[in-house]
Parts: structure tokens; C-alpha cells; sequence
């Protein structure tokens, strides 16, 4: 009797050594090799465009918005415009896009120590009601506020090279135009427009597109193109933006 339950002990002693084993992703041989190699898989944000995500980031309250702001004017300037050419104008910023970077800022898709500790304790109400109110701030700035933009243009800025990337492309290394999605020929949703937008923010922007030190765009656009631009071409482009060439129909600077 007693030898018995010693052999019972020990059968049930080397099947809980062996069990896990034997569950599945224990095995201590290789896992499949599809998976050798491969990058684990990275969402670029948790924000998804469907309808209900459209209702919920365009239907804010701008006076509240306008509040919550006060908090937002030290750095991004009481009428949307920065003094600091490094930290983006808000002024006139499409809403869906305002609120999928605070998102992306609070769950930390996008990094930035400074806007992601002041993005995570808001709630997605309270981004929406200040998207409704920066999005509602004129785009010319008032000259007595201080601010960095427009910037004085650049040679590079006028040259032909940005002027025809936002209005033709490049087809032969497959960049579409600027303009298809930042304005003002079309709007892709969550493309913010750039026309009153910052050279040196603008320039940071492309270089870390092209680095991946920013991955927030959902299907990968920018990172693509910014990859595929030259730094002289990323220069010309900021350049033209925070120029403010950005709000004149992008043709009338290309030359005949
Ligand atoms: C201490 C300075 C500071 C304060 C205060 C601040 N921001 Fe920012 N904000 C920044 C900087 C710097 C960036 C650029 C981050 C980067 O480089 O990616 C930024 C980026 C943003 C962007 C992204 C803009 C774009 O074009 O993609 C939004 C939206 C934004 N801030 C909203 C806010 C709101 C709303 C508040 C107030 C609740 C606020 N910020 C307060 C410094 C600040
Ligand atoms: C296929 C559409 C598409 C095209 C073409 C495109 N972009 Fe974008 N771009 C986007 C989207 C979408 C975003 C927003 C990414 C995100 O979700 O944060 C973006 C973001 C940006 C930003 C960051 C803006 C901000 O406020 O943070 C810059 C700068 C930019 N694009 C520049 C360019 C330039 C310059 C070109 C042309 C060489 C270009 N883009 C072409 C879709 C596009």
C-alpha cells in the first residue's frame, strides 16, 4: 500500500515537471520559423477612423475648449501661433487631427515628454472641446502677438524643388503631391494642413518620419516619403511652409 502511493507520488511529481512542457509556446524547442526574424507586430496609433471616432473627436465644446486652453497658451501662444518656430501653431488645425494627436500623445504612439505628460491626464472630451476651439482660431496671425511664423523664405524655400513636390510629386521615386493630402487641392483625414505651419517643426517632423523617431501615421505615409526625400529637399519644403508660400495656391510659385 505503501510503495503504491510512493509510485503514485512520484508519476503525479513528473507530470507537473513535464505539463509545462507540453502547453503550448512552453516547448523549449524553436517556435515556427514564420516567426523567426519577423518584427513583433506595432499598431502606429490606437486611434481607428470609424464613424463613431468621427462623431467623438468632431462634436466639441469650444468654449470649454477654450478654458482648458489657458493651460496650452505659455507654449503654443494665446492666439494659437508659437513664439518658439520649434513648437507647432495650433491656429486653424482640422479637428479629427488635433484630437488623434492628443491621443497619440497621451498613450504615447507619438513621443514627446512635455505633451504626453500633459495629454494623458485629459479625457477624449476634454481634447475634442479643444480641438473645436483651436480649430476655430483664424490662420493669419495678429501681428501684435508675438510669434514665430511666417519665417523669412529661404533660397531653398522659393526654389522650384519644394514647389513642385507639393503640387506634382516626384513619380519616378513614387512621392505623391504635398498637396493631395495637407491642402489645399485635398484633405486626407488626420493630414493636419501645414499652411501656417512652423519651418523648424515642420523640419523636425520630416527628419523624424525618416528616422521612424516618429510613427504615429496610420498606413505609414509619411514615414515613407520623408524616408524617400534628401535633406536638402526636407529643408526646402519647411522652408516653404513656415514661409507662409503654403497659403498661396502652390502653382503660382512654380516656375513657367
Ligand atoms: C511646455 C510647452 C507646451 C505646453 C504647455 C503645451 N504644449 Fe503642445 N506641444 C509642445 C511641443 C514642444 C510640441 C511638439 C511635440 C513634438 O515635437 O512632437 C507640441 C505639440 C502639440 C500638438 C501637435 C500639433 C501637430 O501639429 O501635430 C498638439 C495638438 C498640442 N501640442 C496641443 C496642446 C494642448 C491642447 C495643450 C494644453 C492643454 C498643450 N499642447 C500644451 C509644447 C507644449
Ligand atoms: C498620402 C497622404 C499624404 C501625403 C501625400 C503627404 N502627407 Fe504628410 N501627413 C499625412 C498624414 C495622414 C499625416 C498625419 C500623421 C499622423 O497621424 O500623425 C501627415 C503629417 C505630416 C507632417 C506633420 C504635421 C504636424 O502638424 O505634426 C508633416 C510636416 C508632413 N506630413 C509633411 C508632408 C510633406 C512635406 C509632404 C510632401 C512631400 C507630405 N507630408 C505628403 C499624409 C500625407
Amino acid at each position: 500500500m505503501q510503495s503504491c502511493s510512493r509510485v503514485l507520488l512520484l508519476t503525479c511529481f513528473s507530470v507537473l515537471l513535464i505539463a509545462p512542457l507540453m502547453l503550448p509556446g512552453c516547448s523549449p524547442t524553436p517556435s515556427s520559423p514564420r516567426a523567426i526574424g519577423q518584427p513583433p507586430a506595432r499598431a502606429p496609433s490606437f486611434v481607428a477612423w470609424k464613424s463613431e471616432t468621427v462623431l467623438e473627436a468632431s462634436h466639441g465644446d469650444a468654449l470649454r475648449g477654450l478654458l482648458l486652453a489657458k493651460r496650452c497658451d505659455h507654449c503654443h501662444g494665446s492666439e494659437g501661433f508659437s513664439a518658439n518656430a520649434n513648437i507647432p501653431n495650433l491656429a486653424g488645425m482640422e479637428r479629427l487631427a488635433f484630437w488623434k494627436e492628443m491621443e497619440d500623445f497621451a498613450s504615447g504612439k507619438r513621443n514627446s515628454e512635455v505633451m504626453s505628460s500633459i495629454a494623458a491626464p485629459l479625457t477624449r472630451q476634454d481634447s475634442a472641446d479643444l480641438a473645436a476651439y483651436y480649430s476655430m482660431l483664424p490662420t493669419a496671425a495678429d501681428p501684435l502677438d508675438r510669434q514665430a511664423f511666417p519665417q523669412a523664405a529661404t533660397p531653398a524655400a522659393q526654389s522650384a524643388s519644394a514647389g513642385r513636390l507639393i503640387v506634382l510629386g516626384d513619380v519616378g521615386r513614387g512621392i505623391p503631391p504635398c498637396q493631395a493630402c495637407h491642402g489645399p487641392v485635398g484633405f486626407k483625414t488626420g493630414a493636419p494642413s501645414l499652411a501656417a505651419q512652423n519651418a523648424d517643426y515642420v523640419l523636425r517632423q520630416l527628419r523624424d518620419f525618416a528616422s521612424g523617431a516618429r510613427a504615429n501615421d496610420i498606413n505609414m505615409p509619411m514615414r515613407s516619403i520623408a524616408g524617400l526625400l534628401t535633406e536638402e529637399e526636407r529643408q526646402a519644403l519647411a522652408g516653404y511652409y513656415g514661409s507662409g508660400l503654403g497659403r498661396l495656391p502652390a502653382s503660382a510659385v512654380l516656375p513657367k
